[in-house]
């Protein structure tokens, strides 16, 4: 894993100029074109960059973008990697390791989610705060190379507080409205049973989805700072559970997409 990540660094800075990212964003569901808020210098595709899995899911695209948002630079996962694609974790959160060594400290994460938080709605946006890995299998599991980061991770603060702090600044300057709370990753493709909604909200979570959760451990194993923003695209709170599908899910998404490039966007300017 080291030697291919070093690869995949090496080969990335010889087709951008030595570029060097002080953030790195995973555009997930109602980010996708986060990229028009950046002055792109590179496109890489997924498929020319040694190492690097090709992304399948309709709505996301696989390309890496680097570029700058005024004087930040950013590098954008345009297309993330789904453990529910076939991929394994390792798969799932390679770009991420290709991410730290191209010398970046800071991952912002997005993402669609099923709300069960009687407090939201379709469309809200959420900051998570924390997250529980319901995952099947677990990205660090196996041999640990000490070079990337310890065996045993600390998961005190999976999302950094200064970060979260500054994003509920902004939204509140910009006047939008931001909900907090904590995500759920579910292996998926299917989305919950009204029994596994209800079950989520139980052991303490306010959204449910399929991705996010192995970046953000990969992330901290390598000692990153993270910010993870989630769209509520359904509601599968204990009441009411809707008929979701993947077209309501995008339409969501993309409702709310104004608000979280606008929050991110200034998140990035101002740190
Ligand atoms: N469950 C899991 N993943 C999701 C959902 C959901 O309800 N909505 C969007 N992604």
């Amino acid at each position: 894993m080291w030697n291919k990540v070093q690869e995949t660094v090496s080969f990335i800075q010889s087709k951008t100029n030595s570029f060097k990212p002080d953030f790195g964003v995973i555009l997930g569901s109602g980010l996708g074109n986060f990229s028009e808020d950046i002055q792109i210098e590179y496109t890489l595709a997924y498929k020319d960059i040694p190492n690097f899995p090709v992304s399948t899911v309709e709505g996301h695209k696989g390309a890496l973008l680097f570029g700058s948002i005024g004087s930040k630079k950013v590098m954008a996962m345009q297309g993330r990697f789904h453990f529910y694609e076939g991929y394994n974790m390792q798969e799932v959160t390679f770009p991420v390791r290709v991410m730290k060594y191209l010398g970046l400290q800071n991952l912002i994460v997005s993402n669609a989610s099923g709300g069960v938080n009687s407090n939201f709605v379709v469309g809200d946006v959420m900051i998570i705060t924390d997250h529980i890995n319901m995952m099947p299998e677990h990205p660090l599991r196996g041999h640990n190379d000490e070079r990337f980061g310890p065996r045993f991770v600390n998961m005190s603060e999976p999302y950094s507080r200064k970060l979260i702090l500054k994003a509920k600044e902004i939204a509140k300057e910009l006047n939008i409205d931001v909900k907090e709370g904590v995500y759920v990753g579910l292996q998926g493709p299917t989305f919950e049973t009204l029994a596994e909604y209800k079950m989520v909200k139980a052991i303490g979570g306010d959204c449910v989805g399929m991705s996010t959760v192995p970046e953000v451990i990969v992330a901290k194993h390598m000692d990153m700072d993270c910010f993870g923003i989630s769209v509520i695209t359904d509601m599968g709170d204990v009441e009411s559970i809707e008929e979701v599908n993947h077209e309501e899910v995008l339409k969501a998404a993309k409702k709310a997409e104004p608000h979280v490039r606008e929050l991110i966007r200034n998140l990035i300017i101002s740190i």
